[in-house]
């Protein structure tokens, strides 16, 4: 089995050969020769010199269909022709004013034109730091520290929230390296999809906010059922609590207001980035105009919340944003990518069941999880939802040969998978779904031949 093993790895350093001597290079500059842990990948991660629409370039000159997509920023695909032409005349204009703007007022207008909470915005650079801010500004206006999360669910990598964000969940010793303990004994983290769950926390440690992806854990990963969402909102308002959308993701994917405009369900705050900046680093804080107030100077609680950062509402970001959202705010780009990734699910499950490989496609929206060692039915169908929803099932460690070899293998078959998951553009086509489908194919033999699966 170990011999066989090689031959996906054998394939895969065959295909990728400057791709394995930049990553040679790149080890001696950087831990694990990367820049963000989601890009590991043994026995070298490919490196990637352009792209334009649904698709990348490697080094080698290899054509690969993206389903990371900026790792969800590039709802509309890579190099749309508007958004970089915006960018490119407002490099020209300048890049920084250390000083107001127009741009970042009519930004900041899109938003609230077409997110239901945003009564009012801040920009920050990243995702990371907006889900801070919301927490900041929660705690300062309830005048309590303690913050409800839900199991799974990733808000970034500040010590507020990190914990409980990763699987194997283990309840039992919440911890996190490098994060002092009286961090983390202000997290509550509860299970998702369970109400009485979130009532007995908030009976028991009266917090100042609760905060969930309103999609589900690592965007749908858990897909959140039903009425969860609306049953969340009516307890946060019957205990006085603020019900924060951590809509990184979601946030002008599923539908151009978000999961909130889509379930119409409005959180009291927002936080966004990613497809907000139109692949440019940035995001923000939107939310009720008193709880935002926060901010302000001479604001009605008699203290301010400091909120510096050099590159908040940068006009690049700026320019990139304001053309990606005027391209989205129709909601055709949304549903396009919702519409193929369904029909992508859909085919894969009919290729596991054809195969018999016991793995299952599943998820929502322009989203796409794959689940290896599912045993239970395959109903061959865009939108169910296995194992009953079950946190622990869903979300769980595979082991890390299995883990390697798929996307070494996929990659060698033209496809980049973001992990077991992968997110779709407005300018992915039916010609990319069929490839990839025959990609998925070709990998499975391969998986199979190593002994794998
Ligand atoms: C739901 C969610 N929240 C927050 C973040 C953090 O955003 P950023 O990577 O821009 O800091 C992410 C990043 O993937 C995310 O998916």
């Amino acid at each position: 089995m170990a011999t066989n093993h090689l031959t996906v790895e054998a394939a895969y350093r065959d295909k990728f050969p400057q791709s394995a001597s930049l990553y040679e290079r790149g080890k001696t500059v950087f831990p694990s020769g990367i820049t963000h842990d989601a890009r590991y990948l043994l026995p070298f991660p490919v490196f990637v010199k352009e792209a334009h629409g649904s698709r990348k370039t490697s080094v080698e000159g290899h054509s690969i269909i993206d389903y990371w997509v900026g790792h969800g920023a590039l709802l509309l695909g890579h190099g749309r022709r508007e958004v970089v032409e915006a960018v490119q005349q407002q490099m020209a204009r300048g890049t920084h004013f250390s000083a107001n703007h127009e741009l970042e007022i009519e930004w900041g207008e899109r938003v609230k034109r077409l997110v239901p909470s945003a009564e009012r915005v801040r920009f920050t650079s990243s995702g990371t730091e907006a889900t801070l801010m919301a927490v900041r500004v929660a705690r300062l206006v309830t005048n309590r520290t303690k913050v409800v999360k839900l199991i799974g669910h990733f808000h970034g990598w500040h010590d507020q929230l990190v914990l409980a964000a990763y699987a194997p969940y283990t309840p039992d010793d919440w911890s996190m390296p490098g994060v002092s303990p009286g961090v983390v004994s202000d997290l509550v983290a509860v299970p998702p999809n369970d109400l009485k769950a979130i009532e007995q926390a908030f009976q028991e440690h009266r917090p100042a906010c609760c905060i969930l992806e309103p999609t589900g854990g690592h965007w749908g990963l858990v897909p959140v059922q039903g009425e969860y969402l609306r049953g969340l909102r009516e307890l946060c308002t019957r205990y006085d609590v603020l019900l924060i959308f951590d809509e990184v993701i979601s946030g002008f994917r599923v539908h151009p207001g978000g999961a909130q405009g889509h379930y119409g369900i409005t959180p009291d705050m927002t936080t966004m980035a990613k497809i907000l900046a139109g692949g440019l680093p940035g995001g923000a804080l939107a939310g009720r105009r008193d709880l935002l107030e926060a901010i302000e100077f001479g604001n009605q609680y008699g203290k301010k919340m400091k909120h510096p950062g050099t590159f908040n509402g940068n006009p690049l970001s700026a320019a990139a944003g304001c053309a990606a959202l005027d391209l989205l705010a129709d909601g055709v780009a949304c549903q396009q990518a919702n519409r193929l990734t369904g029909k992508l699910r859909q085919q894969l499950n009919a290729l596991f069941v054809r195969k018999s490989v016991p793995w299952i496609a599943y998820g929502e929206f322009s989203m796409c999880h794959i689940l290896p060692g599912y045993t239970g039915h395959n109903p061959v169908s865009a939108d169910f939802i296995p194992c009953d929803g079950d946190y622990r099932k869903l979300d769980r460690e595979q082991p890390a040969a299995l883990k390697f070899a798929f996307r070494s293998a996929l990659l060698t078959c033209g496809v980049d998978w973001f992990g077991w998951s992968g997110m779709t553009s407005s300018a992915h086509t039916e010609d990319d779904l069929e490839e990839t489908v025959a990609a998925f194919d070709r990998m499975l033999s391969m998986l199979q031949a190593d002994g794998l699966i």
